[in-house]
């Protein structure tokens, strides 16, 4: 449902600095044109963890050139944007700040408006690319390394509800953590999503968190299940036994997703909801991805999951967001948007005071708020 005078088509760039992606993407309406990443994450890989500094540095290095790549892939000229997107938050703070500045100086240089959205919801507005329009109201599993939550939207650009989260860990940082006691290196989730194939998942029966009758129905733990995973190769080792590897990664992998699928079908069911999305880089689990698709099915929910490329973080997903900002005409971002690292879920976006930047408005604005 557009509002009245938004854009049809828009077209967007959209930035993404949250954590080791430089991601640059452009699109029409849904249509996607370009989706550029530059990743830093094999620098971060010998530290077992994303190092802020480094990543802050790597955006921007890769910034300039990632959008030149993204210009030239969607073979647009910058020109013709109707308006640029960029992440405020959530994610590291020095990162967010060099995605926002470059997308400051970009619109303020040509003229065009400029739209702080949120990270969360670009997540879930990215399988729009793929899928087209969300339906109204969606829910969204959304599943990453800071992040796992459950989400009803009813409207993505301006009305998101939190009806469930993480009480400790979010499920890719279980992943992470779970393949740095395997020396499997980071990120841990594609390379146990790999392994579990080979494995059983029935061969250790691990705790599945907050399941039982009188916990919070849709809120997530996963620290208890991180713990005894630990232990129990900890106890092979002590043994000087061999840790079946396969068979761990693929049981401590179906706990994960057991957990998640069953608190999605239940939210979907007892809101009456009849869709529901999955997205964030854990969203690329080919056993979650299985698992989601044969629950809904019998549930009779559509589900709807992007494919994994736009699943981890990646600039068309705050493209695609932007657009959907302008085509419903919500309100430009002011020139002193500022970076936040723990914008809430409940801000699809960032509006300015009340106007919507037009050239006259570019022009008005003193240059020393591009850098605040
Ligand atoms: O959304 P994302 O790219 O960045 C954040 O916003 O956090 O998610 C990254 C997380 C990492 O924890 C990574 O291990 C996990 O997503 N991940 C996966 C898979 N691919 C990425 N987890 C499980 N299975 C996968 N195939
Ligand atoms: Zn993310």
């Amino acid at each position: 449902m557009n509002l009245t005078s938004g854009i049809d088509e828009p077209l967007v760039l959209g930035i993404e600095t949250s954590c080791d992606e430089t991601g640059v993407g452009i699109v029409r309406g849904t249509t996607l044109l370009a989706d550029a990443v530059a990743s830093s994450v094999d620098t971060h890989a010998r530290f077992g963890g994303v190092v802020p500094e480094i990543a802050s540095r790597a955006h921007l290095e890769a910034m300039v050139p990632t959008i030149e790549r993204a210009l030239k892939e969607a073979g647009i000229a910058a020109a013709d944007l109707d308006g640029i997107a960029v992440t405020a938050g959530p994610g590291l703070a020095g990162a967010l700040l060099v995605g926002t500045t470059a997308a400051k100086a970009y619109a303020y240089a040509l003229g065009k408006p400029l739209y702080g959205v949120n990270h969360l919801a670009s997540h879930i507005c990215v399988d729009q690319l793929e899928h087209g329009k969300l339906p109204e109201p969606t829910m969204a599993l959304l599943v990453s390394g800071g992040h796992s939550s459950l989400l009803l939207a009813p409207d993505i650009t301006s009305d998101v509800r939190p009806m469930g989260a993480t009480i400790d860990d979010a499920a890719g940082e279980a992943f992470d953590k779970i393949a740095r006691v395997l020396n499997l290196g980071f990120p841990g989730g594609p390379v146990i999503d790999r392994l579990a194939k080979e494995g059983d998942p029935r061969a250790i029966a691990f705790p599945r968190g907050l399941t039982g009758s009188r916990d919070p129905a849709y809120d997530f733990s996963f620290s208890g299940l991180k713990t005894s995973v630990a232990r129990w190769i900890e106890a092979r080792r002590n043994a000087g036994e061999e840790v079946p590897v396969r068979d761990v990664a693929a049981s401590f992998q179906e706990a994960v997703v057991d957990v998640l699928t069953k608190k999605a079908v239940r939210a979907c069911k007892d809101q009456g909801v009849d869709h529901l999305m999955i997205g964030g880089g854990v969203a690329a689990n080919s056993r979650l991805r299985a698992l989601a698709a044969e629950r809904c099915e019998r549930a009779g929910i559509r589900l709807r999951v992007p494919r994994p490329g736009l699943c981890t973080d990646n600039g068309a997903m705050v493209a695609a967001l932007g657009a959907e900002m302008v085509a419903r005409n919500r309100p430009a971002s002011d020139w002193d948007l500022s970076a936040d690292s723990s914008l809430p879920v409940t801000e699809p976006h960032v509006p300015g005071h009340g106007h919507t930047h037009s050239h006259d408005h570019v022009h008005e604005i003193s240059k020393d708020n591009l850098y605040s």
